[in-house]
């Protein structure tokens, strides 16, 4: 079917086609054993590869971003793959030289290969246009092999690196079931959204975070803000209530944004009141201006939970992203759950994101109760905000151009 602006796999043609198919594969990596610990985002990628029946399929994805524990190659990925889906996975250390290129050439209908981590590739970590993507030497050695782009990894959306604009600029490009998904659901969502907006923000990636806040307040998709983890331990050094550093990369750009965020909004934020922390191996709670600057904080306080439900419960829309607290580690699992069961809870619409939180709500059985999950964080956050993401935009331009040619549905 035709989704208005873009092409979906049941557009085109794919018996006997060489498909280039990106989708999001980056898992959380344990930083201890350097193991996949959550495979929600592999599982993902089944329903697409299903349904492109008879073509040859090469899988790219990123993981990890250059200089990070969780930057891997795609090795333990293409096993993981292998086992869940119950087909051969070809896998290939390589990505643009004649290995890749030969494997590509000689695949068959119904193969599936999955080439190395796309960042191996310097190209892949700047931001282009989708005519200056076309020009990159990934796309210019690649994209004479394939027939057809299938873009799926709705979670780096919001990135214009070469596999995402690229490919799709040079050849026809259609959404695969995530995106296609993804788009349907929050357009749907968004066409009835009722205020009160209440965003519920944790995460790690600050500057991302800095950016989208700014403009979901600016297109009236943020009414309050109540922050939670790193992003919210930022805001709390902002007003002054944590007084040492959080030891996190370009620290004092970020305070300073989160400051002037405050300044310019003043009934938008809330921090949280207290949290706990770990002391001789226990769970010990505090308020935040008890904080020491050695500190590791691992979770909200009950108090916090209290004034956040109290938001919560009177919204007309909540969207959650990014786990509240460690809930991994034992007795510290309170503000996550708490949390969420407070999300569940309201009359709401409710759309939860990103990989940790939605194993989260499965952990606690929550997920039936969520008008939408997505695994997607800052690309999902960056869609309700409104903006047009680099990959929708490929999308709607790729449609555009070859919506003549697309299968009779009839
Ligand atoms: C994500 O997990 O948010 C996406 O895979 C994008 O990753 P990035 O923020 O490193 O581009």
């Amino acid at each position: 079917m035709v989704y208005v602006r873009i092409l979906t796999i049941d557009d085109l043609e794919f018996d006997n086609k060489t498909v280039f198919l990106r989708v999001d594969m980056n898992c959380p990596i344990d930083s201890q054993t350097l193991e996949i610990s959550g495979t929600k985002r592999i599982e993902e990628t089944i329903d697409t590869l299903n349904s492109l029946k008879n073509a040859k399929i090469v899988i790219a994805s990123h993981q990890g971003r250059v200089g990070n524990k969780d930057y891997t190659s795609m090795a333990k990925h293409a096993k993981i793959l292998e086992k869940l889906l119950n087909r051969k996975i070809k896998y290939t250390d390589d990505i643009i030289g004649t290995t890749a290129q030969n494997e590509i050439k000689n695949l068959e209908s119904g193969d599936i290969l999955l080439l190395d981590n796309l960042r191996l590739c310097a190209e892949e970590n700047y931001e282009f246009t989708g005519s200056t993507a076309a020009k990159t030497i990934m796309v210019q050695r690649l994209a004479k092999l394939f027939d057809i782009c299938v873009l799926d990894s709705f979670p780096s959306a919001h990135r214009s690196h070469p596999s995402i604009v690229g490919f799709s600029y040079i050849l026809p490009a259609c959404a695969g079931r995530i995106v296609e998904r993804e788009v349907m659901k929050l357009d749907e969502i968004l066409s009835v959204a009722k205020a009160p907006h209440t965003i519920v923000l944790g995460g790690s990636k600050i500057d991302d975070r800095l950016e989208a806040i700014r403009l979901l307040i600016k297109n009236g998709r943020a009414d309050h803000i109540l922050l939670t983890g790193l992003i919210g331990n930022v805001f709390l050094r902002a007003q002054g209530r944590i007084k040492s550093s959080l030891g996190i990369k370009r620290e004092e750009e970020m305070v300073s944004n989160a400051h002037s965020l405050i300044g310019e909004y003043p009934d938008i934020f809330s921090t949280p009141v207290d949290v706990a922390i770990e002391k001789n191996g226990k769970r010990v709670e505090l308020d935040v201006r008890d904080l020491n600057k050695d500190d590791q904080v691992y979770d909200l306080g009950p108090k916090t939970i209290e004034y956040y439900n109290k938001i919560i419960s009177g919204a007309g829309t909540v969207f959650i992203s990014g786990p509240p607290g460690f809930f991994e580690k034992e007795n510290f699992d309170y503000g996550t759950k708490t949390l969420l069961e407070c999300v569940t809870n309201s009359m709401a619409t409710t759309i939860v994101s990103g990989g940790h939180l939605t194993s989260a709500l499965k952990k606690y059985g929550l997920e039936k109760k969520i008008t939408h999950i997505s695994t997607a964080g800052g690309a999902l956050v960056r869609y309700l905000t409104g903006i047009k993401l680099p990959m929708i935009k490929s999308l709607e331009e790729s449609a555009e151009k070859y919506r003549s040619t697309v299968k009779n549905h009839n």
